[in-house]
């Protein structure tokens, strides 16, 4: 406590001390020097002359020295900001984040999740089934998963397997009555006698067998047929009764492909 009211005390004269120091410097600043000159002279000489003429104005004065520089001007405005400094070292790792929660979502979240892609994926369905019927119009044929489908023109055996694979499918390889009956539909829509099949006896005489080198899983042969009429019947043709006849590879049929 005494120390407190000491350090108030202080603080309160302090300003009185030098309110005092001002008042003594006004006080003999305020008191002038005075001083009175008084000239004699004899008094039989006459009375003193009138006042004489201004005189002529004196020759004009050196060149001063130059004057002691000038106070310093104010400050000027800032400059444009300069260009951005070079890019800082990396930092130091931060301190490790609070455990967080299970990374297994909610249920209820999960359920929501489920349920857009539910939807989305009807809609994609729907789309999907949609541009399935516009390319299937009118030269293609679905059955199942597999996709038939006719270029409308002829070729050599050689020539339509080409085709289809350029086209990332293969030839026809009608593996059941129902791939069978859709490639009928097929040669019958595009006015034609026949289109070539996948499969041949390239490789074995007597022996078809698909570009895999499988053998036949279903076959639908004409009475009478595969005969290798002439020796040189290596292919196979479906008529537009859907019957098979083995064929020259040679002759210009129409193309079908699946994909
Ligand atoms: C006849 C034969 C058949 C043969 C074809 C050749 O239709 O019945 O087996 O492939 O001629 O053009
Ligand atoms: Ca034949």
């Amino acid at each position: 406590m005494p120390l407190l009211l000491l350090s108030v005390l202080i603080l309160v004269t302090q300003p009185l001390r030098s309110l005092g120091t001002e008042m003594k410097t006004y006080t003999e600043k305020t008191v002038p020097d005075a001083c009175t000159l008084v000239l004699c002279s004899p008094v039989e000489n006459g009375l003193p002359g009138r006042d004489g003429r201004d005189g002529k104005e004196g020759p004009r004065g050196e060149k001063g020295d130059p004057g002691p520089a000038g106070a310093m001007g104010p400050k000027g405005p800032p400059g444009a900001r300069g260009p951005p400094g070079l890019k800082g070292d990396r930092g130091a790792p931060g301190d490790r984040g609070e455990k967080g929660e299970s990374g297994l979502p909610d249920a209820t979240a999960l359920r929501r999740q489920v349920e857009a892609l539910q939807g989305q994926v009807q809609r994609l369905q729907g789309a999907f089934n949609r541009y399935r019927k516009v390319d299937l119009f009118p030269d293609g044929r679905g059955v199942g998963e597999k996709i038939f489908k006719t270029g409308g023109f002829q070729k050599s055996f050689q020539e339509a397997q080409q085709v289809c694979r350029q086209a990332g499918g293969e030839l026809a390889s009608p593996r059941s009555a129902a791939e069978n009956e859709a490639l009928q539909q097929l040669v019958t829509a595009q006015n034609k006698g026949a289109a070539f099949l996948s499969m041949t006896d390239s490789r074995t005489e007597g022996k078809f067998t698909y570009p895999t080198g499988e053998t036949l899983v279903y076959s639908n042969w004409a009475p009478g047929e595969p005969n290798n009429d002439g020796g040189e019947e290596d292919c196979v043709e479906i008529f537009n009764n859907g019957k098979w006849n083995d064929k020259s590879c040679g002759d210009k049929l129409l193309v079908i492909c699946e994909f």
